[in-house]
């Protein structure tokens, strides 16, 4: 009888855990262990945790959670924050500097809640529900499937999972994802408030040389040519693109102020520390809309040329994103820099003049389009203003 009982605990046991294994695969909280929690996060000392995202075009994302900081006790009561890097970028970038210096970390000493997004294509989302990433299908996408697809996917996890509206901080593309996922309804919904670091819409006043040359040698079109879909900087192809860039042409030695203007403050000891991570890839069709808007000056969705145009859109040219179809109501925050070669005063100031409502400004003269996230100081000169302004949004709802 004692016999009978304790197999049948055992067995009990054995079916409990078989059936735990089963839901934690299906709903999952992968404990991966090459995941930017295991690599960057949990090292520091702060609990984080994986989750596994699908959107409706069958990209697997994976979210980072940070919910505490150093000190706090466990439990998620903060509110939830966004973090969604940029072009070239993954989740990563938000940790890449010490606890002191880096917005995730800071952040969730302060208390919030804090979730990472990593878009399609880049290192910590590199799945599909039926693609493998050496499918030409699997790079068959742009900015505007970012905004469209990745954000709903990953906004609609956190509010089901938190229950509440979501505080958004996006960075350079981070932020044209933003711009358009904002004018549609079901996702803006979502969004209680959101601080734009770098923005760019229109980009037709880029002044960096290295991009303005790669725009006139048509590289997009050149790599689309000869069947490169996926866009890897790290490969051999990737760095010889950049050589043939820079080469007497463009004053490289310092490669990332030549993509994106002068940076004054980032950690010059770090560098290969930053590229043990960094760069992540991206598709040749981002770039290519990207490069399209440049050219045209156009904030719109995808120019496949007009007869394909006609197919997808019903009209011979792509259909602009209306900024101000963006709620007034949604607070925002605009973070810029004086040096930023990528995100320019001028198109700045049109896409701030489109916009409904009267965003808050956090200027900030010697920075470049990467010191929003990389500079040592920048707890100084930008977050401590950032911080104040989520707090005071999340608290006029209900925290
Ligand atoms: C720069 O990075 C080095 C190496 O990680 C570190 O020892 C140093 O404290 C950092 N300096 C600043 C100002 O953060």
């Amino acid at each position: 009888m004692e016999w009978e009982t304790s197999s049948c605990w055992a067995s009990a046991s054995l079916m409990a855990i078989v059936l735990l294994g089963y839901l934690s695969s299906v709903y999952g909280v992968p404990q991966n262990n090459d995941g930017l929690c295991a690599l960057i996060v949990r090292p520091m000392g702060y609990p984080c945790t994986e989750y596994t995202v699908q959107t409706e075009d069958g990209y697997l994302l994976t979210l980072q959670r940070i919910s505490n900081g150093r000190s706090a006790l466990t439990g998620y009561n903060g509110p939830p924050v966004f973090l969604q890097h940029g072009l070239f970028q993954g989740g990563d970038t938000w940790f890449l500097n010490s606890v002191d210096e880096s917005l995730g970390f800071i952040l969730a000493d302060h208390g919030f809640d804090v979730w990472v997004g990593n878009v399609r294509g880049t290192r910590w989302s590199r799945k599909h529900a039926t693609l493998s990433e050496h499918d030409r299908a699997f790079w068959d996408w742009s900015w505007q499937d970012l905004a469209q697809y990745d954000l709903a996917a990953m906004l609609s996890y956190i509010k089901t999972e938190t229950s509440s509206k979501v505080l958004y901080i996006g960075h350079s593309q981070g932020t044209i994802m933003a711009f358009a996922a904002f004018t549609i309804p079901d996702i803006v919904k979502m969004v209680e408030a959101a601080a734009l670091l770098c923005p760019i819409s229109y980009l037709n006043h880029i002044s960096s040389n290295f991009v303005i040359r790669a725009v006139g040698m048509h590289l997009d079109q050149m790599l689309l040519s000869v069947g490169i879909h996926q866009l890897n900087l790290r490969s051999n192809i990737g760095v010889q693109i950049l050589d043939s860039l820079c080469d007497g042409h463009v004053d490289c030695g310092n490669l990332l102020g030549a993509i994106t203007g002068d940076n004054c403050c980032f950690n010059a000891s770090r560098v290969e520390y930053y590229l043990e991570y960094e760069p992540h890839s991206t598709s040749t069709k981002n770039l290519h809309h990207l490069f399209q808007m440049i050219r045209k000056g156009t904030f719109a969705k995808y120019d496949f040329g007009w007869w394909k145009n006609l197919k997808h859109y019903h009209s011979s040219q792509p259909p602009a994103f209306n900024l101000g179809d963006i709620p007034e109501s949604l607070p925002l925050l605009i973070g810029y820099g004086g040096s930023d070669a990528l995100a320019d005063l001028t198109d700045l100031k049109r896409t701030i003049n489109e916009l409904k409502s009267k965003p808050e400004q956090l200027y900030v003269e010697s920075y470049g389009h990467i010191d929003f996230i990389l500079s040592v100081k920048a707890k100084d000169d930008a977050y401590q203003d950032l911080i104040r302004f989520l707090q005071s949004r999340a608290s006029s709802s209900s925290y």
